[in-house]
């Protein structure tokens, strides 16, 4: 399989047992929080890690171990901790990944059933759930193309740190990238900018050109997030924000909700230029960030972001797959042919060839039958769905919202980048008071034209 991605940080994941329960987090109600993080199998190792417990006065009050799947040289720990010092498990968090080899997680909070599960107000808030994460840096599978360059993990911990630093408002630090890195990002760039005259969406052509002239996109130069990120900002208010590893489809979601874009800046291992078994920033670069650039497809992202917010975890499956088939691997008509929208195929030379070659299965975009559909990650698609353009997707999305449950109804204030309930009167008159001065806009246009 020469398909450059299938995975997209976490969105339209199948949930673990474990992703599920992180997925519970609630209220700070000082209830025990489970953290998972691996030690190497060395003397002393453990007792260093256990010692950062007391010294973040966390109430250690279960621990269990066991060999680690993916490193046989390391151990795993589950513990469950409780503590009311404010900041402690951040804290604890960041030094137990400065001294771990692997993954450190914090699980969740015990879960209540009848929680609604919390969800970010403003996009300050991202910064609270950014780093719980279900990968972290050099931790990588025994079968991805890195796993045995002790080089390239340690580059990919290096990006994965750059992340976890990271806190809204600030400049994405930029990156010197290696000339092995630069020549495996040119062999991408230049094998997808043959096909996209022919296979891109007309969005995705019209921005490409644009991208070259202003963000550094060529062969020879891998962009900097941070210009994208101001590129972005100034088309649609959408801009990145670096991710230290893979997150739940929840938390991924909720970025889109306030207009962010969740990104690697990575690259993939330089052995499979073509492949990549997870989002590297080739994907989004070449994939996301052309489509993130467009009005109607920016709407379209925030509002199944917007759609995501409180919703139960049944509700987000539904949701992320159909990120999925939209987002990811979406197609629509366009001047009598179909051309490709989806990320996913934007990004991958052989599946952007392969679904649009009339083999696989297609069919009429609607979001009930896609937020339903079965998914594989492992190769091509068996089944596209096909919009009649990027306006008619965001309109049935906009209807499928509707009926996705939620405790109450949500606004997003452009203006301070937040969500506000409306769930009094004093809230829909302020809803109606932006309504109202925006109306009055166009109406005096219209007049100064009539
Ligand atoms: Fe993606």
């Amino acid at each position: 399989m020469d398909a450059v991605t299938k995975t997209h940080n976490g969105a339209g994941s199948k949930h673990s047992e474990s992703e599920s329960m992180y997925l519970a987090e609630s209220s700070d109600d000082g209830g025990p929080i489970e953290i998972l993080f691996a030690v190497r199998e060395e003397v002393g190792a453990l007792a260093r890690a256990l010692r950062v417990f007391e010294e973040k006065g966390l109430n250690l009050r279960h621990i269990e171990s066991r060999p680690c799947r993916h490193a046989p040289d390391q151990w795993e720990f589950y513990a469950s901790v409780s503590g009311e010092r404010p900041g402690a498990l951040d804290a604890l968090l960041l030094e137990l990944r400065s001294q771990s080899a692997g993954s450190v997680l914090q699980l969740s909070r015990n879960k209540r059933k009848d929680a609604v599960p919390w969800f970010p107000r403003t996009i300050g808030d991202l910064d609270r759930f950014a780093n719980q994460i279900l990968s972290y840096g050099a931790e990588l599978d025994s079968d991805h193309p890195g796993f045995t360059d002790p080089v390239y993990r340690a580059r990919r911990k290096e990006f994965a740190d750059i992340a976890f630093n990271y806190r809204h408002g600030q400049e994405i630090p930029r990156v010197t990238y290696t000339k092995t890195e630069v020549a495996t990002w040119g062999k991408v760039f230049c094998e997808l900018k043959k096909l996209y005259p022919t296979h891109a969406c007309r969005e995705h052509n019209h921005v490409f050109p644009l991208l070259e002239q202003h963000c550094g996109y060529s062969e020879n130069n891998v962009p900097q997030l941070e210009e994208v990120s101001r590129f972005l900002l100034g088309r649609t208010g959408f801009q990145l924000r670096p991710a230290a590893g893979l997150l739940s489809a929840r938390d991924f979601l909720a970025s889109l909700a306030f207009r962010v874009f969740q990104c690697t800046q990575y690259i993939r291992h330089a052995s499979s230029p073509m492949h990549s078994p997870e989002p590297d920033c080739c994907h989004e670069l070449l994939g996301h960030v052309p489509m993130l650039a467009d009005s109607t497809f920016a709407q379209f992202s925030q509002n199944i972001g917007l759609a995501s917010l409180g919703a139960s975890d049944e509700d987000i499956e539904k949701l992320a797959t159909l990120y999925w088939f939209t987002v990811e691997f979406g197609l629509c008509k366009q001047e009598g042919h179909v051309k490709a929208y989806g990320a996913g195929l934007l990004s991958s030379f052989g599946e952007l060839e392969f679904a649009l070659s009339g083999e696989p299965e297609y069919r009429a975009f609607e979001a009930e039958a896609a937020a339903l559909q079965p998914y594989q990650d492992q190769t091509y698609q068996p089944v596209y769905f096909v919009s009649d353009s990027l306006e008619d997707a965001k309109d049935k999305l906009r209807q499928y919202a509707q009926g996705v449950r939620r405790p109450v109804a949500l606004r997003f204030d452009p203006v301070t980048r937040s969500v506000h309930a409306l769930d009094s009167t004093r809230s829909l008159r302020t809803a109606v008071d932006a309504l109202q001065e925006q109306v009055s806009v166009l109406s005096c246009a219209l007049s100064r034209m009539a």
